[in-house]
């Protein structure tokens, strides 16, 4: 596994609707093993590989953009209020640590409440960026911020933030490197703006004009303790949609990922995520409609700052992409 490039990928700032840094890592990556890049007008950079004929027109999205905050405004003690961008949980930011753009780093904090018991909400956090003033906070409203969580390998685990969706990246990325002959026309989009409403995905599918679409990203497992029933697991396999909160993933996609599962003999699980959804879902509904499915890595923790995935899981959906696209 090229864990410097996952490094890479987790590491480099990318909130949604700021992913130029992360864009022009993937596009370095990526321009050597295709044979044409573009990128859309919000942002997503579409790269095509040219198929042997026969095939389809397949679009591939994992996307770029990361959750993370933005600063709404600055106390007169120089602390900083924020706001999310994409789904935050407050549980998950108390004590993390933040990096906005220009470099500068905070403390995420809450105030004293005296409801010990009751959930923080977002408006109870503030971030401490070492300023003693309005007038010296080196944060200003409008400045977005990612969080930080080194990328670590502990045996078969992997943890860092933004697994979700640097670690699609990387397979997207590895597929592109190993699939050496393909019947179908491929567009690997690296999608911008996942996590605040699939803007990225849906727009560059529309131009790409797609006859089958599939998303890389995370899914959520069952196997912490007390968690809602779900039969994925860590270390048991990529996952293949079925359903999740945005959409029915199509029978054909789906029995195309199964059947390439099963031709490459690799572990897979069904999956069928209660909440939560990916650029599949916008993607199928562009135009008069895209055959769409997902191929999923289970991750723990996902929105935190410590998303853990299994490597066999990533290197296994690699080889379950690979495979589909051969035929
Ligand atoms: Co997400
Ligand atoms: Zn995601």
């Amino acid at each position: 596994m090229n864990l410097d490039l996952l490094e890479k990928l987790t590491q480099t700032f990318g909130p949604s609707g700021y992913e130029d840094a992360i864009r022009d890592v993937i596009r370095q990556e990526v321009a050597p093993l295709v044979d044409e890049v573009r990128v859309d007008p919000l942002g997503s950079l579409v790269a095509y590989r040219k198929g042997t004929g026969g095939g389809q027109k397949i679009a591939l999205a994992a996307h770029m953009d990361e959750i993370g905050v933005m600063a709404t405004y600055v106390e007169e003690q120089g602390y900083v209020r924020f706001t999310s961008i994409g789904g935050l949980r407050p549980l998950n930011c108390v004590g993390s640590r933040v990096r906005f753009a220009n470099g500068v780093v905070g403390v995420v904090s809450m105030e004293r409440r005296d409801d010990v018991n009751s959930m923080p909400a977002l408006q109870h956090l503030y971030i401490d960026v070492g300023a003693t003033s309005r007038e010296d906070c080196p944060v200003a409203v409008g400045d977005p911020g990612q969080f930080i969580g080194p990328l670590v390998r502990q045996g078969n685990r992997l943890v860092s933030k933004t697994m979700d969706d640097r670690v699609g990246c990387y397979v997207l990325i590895e597929a592109l490197r190993q699939l050496k002959e393909t019947p179908h026309e491929v567009y690997a989009i690296f999608s911008t703006q996942e996590e605040i409403g699939l803007a990225g995905a849906r727009t560059s599918a529309f131009r790409v004009d797609p006859d089958m679409a599939i998303s890389i990203d995370v899914t959520g497992t069952g196997d912490t303790p007390k968690a809602h029933p779900m039969a994925v697991e860590l270390g048991k396999g990529p996952a293949i949609k079925v359903k999740d909160g945005g959409m029915i993933a199509h029978p054909l996609v789906r029995d195309k990922l199964v059947a390439a599962a099963q031709e490459a003999g690799l572990p897979y699980q069904m999956e069928i995520l209660l909440g939560g959804s990916t650029d599949a879902a916008a993607m199928q509904l562009v135009r008069a409609g895209v055959p769409s499915g997902c191929v999923s890595i289970p991750c723990r923790f996902i929105h935190s700052p410590s998303e853990m995935v299994d490597a066999a899981d990533v290197e296994n959906a690699i080889t379950l992409l690979v495979t589909a696209l051969r035929v």
